[in-house]
């Protein structure tokens, strides 16, 4: 049983290790998402200690899918912090660990983000991903490709990798 929460500030600073647990899972399976292998337990932490404290400041809107009490996926959402686009938010670190892929969590989390976001006010979406099979579930879930950026980044354990930039009008 799957269930699905906004976390606060203490929320996210609670779920810290559960949270890192997920992003060094999905990199050391060969997630491009910023992070090169090898990529420690002790990096992930850091990364979420940072990302609990823009949750805190209500800089991010942090989403965990959570089961038997423990999060096993996650994705954010980041308010452009810039004057000329108050309607637009990002879509970023959509991860769901891999012994709970398959099982709809990536749509569950993709679709709350959503409906925070209309509530928020944001009428735009936007997100940035690896070409692969993320790909897939943002096509699935009504985004729109705008394009692709050939060798944009690193795959975790080295090689040029394309990505591919997605928007989503919400304001329906
Ligand atoms: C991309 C990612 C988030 C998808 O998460 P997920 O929870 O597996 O996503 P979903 O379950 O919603 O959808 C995945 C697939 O499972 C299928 N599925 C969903 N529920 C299912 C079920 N009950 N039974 C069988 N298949 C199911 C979906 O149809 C989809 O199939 P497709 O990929 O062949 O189209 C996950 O693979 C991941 O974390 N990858 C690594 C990190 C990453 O690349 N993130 C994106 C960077 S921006």
């Amino acid at each position: 049983m799957i269930e699905l929460a906004i976390l606060d500030g203490d929320q996210a600073r609670q779920r810290i290790p559960e949270l890192a647990f997920i992003l060094q899972d999905c990199v050391a399976k060969g997630a491009s998402v910023s992070f090169m292998n090898p990529f420690s337990l002790a990096e992930a932490i850091g990364y979420f200690t940072d990302i609990a404290e823009a949750v805190a400041l209500q800089e991010i809107i942090l989403f965990a899918a959570i089961e038997n009490g423990r999060a096993v996926g996650t994705v954010q959402l980041h308010p452009v912090a810039k004057p000329n686009q108050p309607h637009r938010a990002e879509i970023a670190k959509m991860l769901v660990h891999s012994a709970h892929r398959r099982q709809g969590i990536g749509q569950k989390l993709l679709e709350l983000a959503e409906i925070e976001a209309k509530k928020r006010g944001y009428t735009l979406l936007t997100l940035d991903t690896a070409s692969g099979e993320a790909e897939r579930l943002y096509s699935r879930v009504g985004y729109k490709k705008a394009g692709t950026i050939p060798n944009f980044a690193l795959w975790p354990d080295g090689g040029y990798c394309d990505t591919v930039f997605y928007y989503k009008l919400i304001n329906d």
